[in-house]
């Protein structure tokens, strides 16, 4: 199959057909505008393919996820974070030596200019950690300019992601009035985190290596997935030659929304209220189901995953270990489960294939980790930080990069000419 046919007007357009690796079939409509005057449309870009991409490969169908070739599965109990970054960012396994140069270099890069730290003090108490995040992302490139140079644009990448995990800390001391607590290169990355995290100076903090263990669990699953919403738009911003700092900066806000990256605080929220309006599950699986209360069932649902989330399958069984390890229970696990139960049963949401997705059950998780909701959609950012990485450097070095600049169809006003403000 090399090419497809569309008839318009009585003529009929022969298109280029391309063919993934995974057989996937895309139509290639690029230069169809030019021969026939017309343009597709498809708002949400939910049948659009934007790009070529080996990074990462998803079937919503089968609800499979691999990075680079490897299933999320092997990757989530086999590997850590820093491999797994390594891996999504330069596309191989990296060997001991590999694997050793770029831990240590991640590791003496965590400090941030202690300029940076005037920046933290100007923001209001109650400021959203993603607000601060955004900008403390793009505030970096005031630190370290752009450059085009390969080398530069590498030791940004170890930049970025070493400090990112410092940002996200110290923005959370900020919030809870709290000293900063410095990276340390004696601990791994998870554990660093943690220890900014929850460490005070008056007395010494030790990272539970349990805890250790689900946050890279947590960032593994996070690390990237494809086009989404934030991905697609460190593209859009990075197609412009924008720097790496400020293509990030756009990548946080844009995965500051309920409705992508932000559900995982909106499913504490909800499962909390439900908790509080006495467990009533039907009256909300009600409400989700009535488009006029405008309430959703947070967590549930995705644009590709069709039949399940691989990652919400793998946490919901983890989130289980970790709260018995700890010798812990939560009433919103509960909550969440008999949610999804009730809702896997439901023929509103069978038939719209509406399943949990991986913001269903980290919240829930975080939370057992101690980590306050509104920190959710950072830790969220954290994970999926390697991931933008890898997308923004797969564009920039297509030599075929062009910005992204797509078209519309107008339906407003037809000409007309102007009426001084007397005559209106
Ligand atoms: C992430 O793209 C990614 O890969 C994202 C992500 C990643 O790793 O980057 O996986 C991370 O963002 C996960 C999604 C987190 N968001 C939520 O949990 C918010 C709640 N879910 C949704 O709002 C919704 O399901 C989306 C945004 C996830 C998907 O939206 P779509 O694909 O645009 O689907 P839609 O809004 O067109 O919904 C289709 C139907 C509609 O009903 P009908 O018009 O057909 O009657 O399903 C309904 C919707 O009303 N629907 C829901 C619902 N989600 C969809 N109804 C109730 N509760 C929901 N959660």
């Amino acid at each position: 199959m090399d090419s497809a046919k569309l008839e318009l007007n009585g003529e009929t357009y022969e298109l280029p057909v391309i063919v993934g690796s995974e057989n996937e079939v895309g139509i290639d409509i690029s230069k169809f505008r030019a021969s026939s005057g017309a343009v597709t449309f498809d708002p949400g870009y939910g049948n659009t393919g934007s790009c070529q991409s080996s990074i990462t490969f998803i079937n919503g169908e089968k609800g499979i996820l691999r990075y680079r070739g490897y299933p999320i599965e092997q990757l989530a109990t086999k590997s850590d974070f820093i491999e797994t970054s390594y891996l999504i960012i330069y596309g191989e396994l990296p060997n001991q030596q590999q694997y050793d140069d770029f831990k240590h270099r991640l590791t003496y890069h965590t400090l941030i200019h202690e300029d940076m730290k005037r920046l933290f003090e100007n923001y209001p108490k109650g400021a959203h950690p993603m607000a601060v995040m955004s900008s403390m992302a793009t505030s970096l490139s005031a630190f370290y300019p752009e450059s085009d140079d390969p080398e530069v644009i590498e030791l940004n990448i170890i930049r970025l992601i070493a400090k990112f995990k410092t940002l996200a800390a110290f923005a959370y001391k900020k919030a809870i009035g709290q000293p900063y607590i410095y990276p340390r290169n004696d601990l791994d990355y998870a554990a660093d985190f943690l220890h900014m995290m929850f460490a005070v100076p008056s007395e010494p903090y030790k990272v539970s290596p349990l805890l250790e263990r689900a946050l890279n669990l947590l960032l593994i699953l996070h690390i990237d997935h494809e086009q989404n919403c934030s991905a697609s738009t460190v593209r859009m911003v990075g197609s412009s030659q924008a720097n790496l700092f400020a293509s990030i900066g756009a990548g946080v806000c844009a995965l500051w929304g309920p409705l992508h990256g932000g559900a995982n605080q909106a499913v504490l929220e909800m499962l909390e209220m439900i908790r509080a309006d006495g467990g009533d599950y039907q009256k909300y699986m009600d409400m989700a189901k009535d488009k006029s209360s405008g309430f959703r069932l947070m967590g549930f649902g995705h644009r590709v995953y069709k039949n399940f989330d691989p990652r919400a399958e793998i946490l919901k069984s983890t989130v289980a270990e970790v709260l018995d390890e700890m010798g812990k229970t939560d009433p919103l696990l509960d909550i969440a489960r008999n949610l999804e139960k009730i809702a896997l049963e439901d023929e509103y949401f069978v038939q719209r294939n509406l399943y949990p997705n991986v913001d269903f059950y980290s919240g829930i998780l975080y939370r057992a980790m101690g980590i306050p909701v509104d920190m959710f959609t950072v830790m969220f950012a954290l994970g999926r930080l390697p991931g933008w990485i890898a997308q923004w450097k797969e564009m920039r070095d297509d030599p075929k990069m062009r910005i992204n600049r797509p078209r519309q169809i107008y339906t407003g006003a037809n000409a007309r000419d102007y009426v001084a403000r007397d005559d209106r």
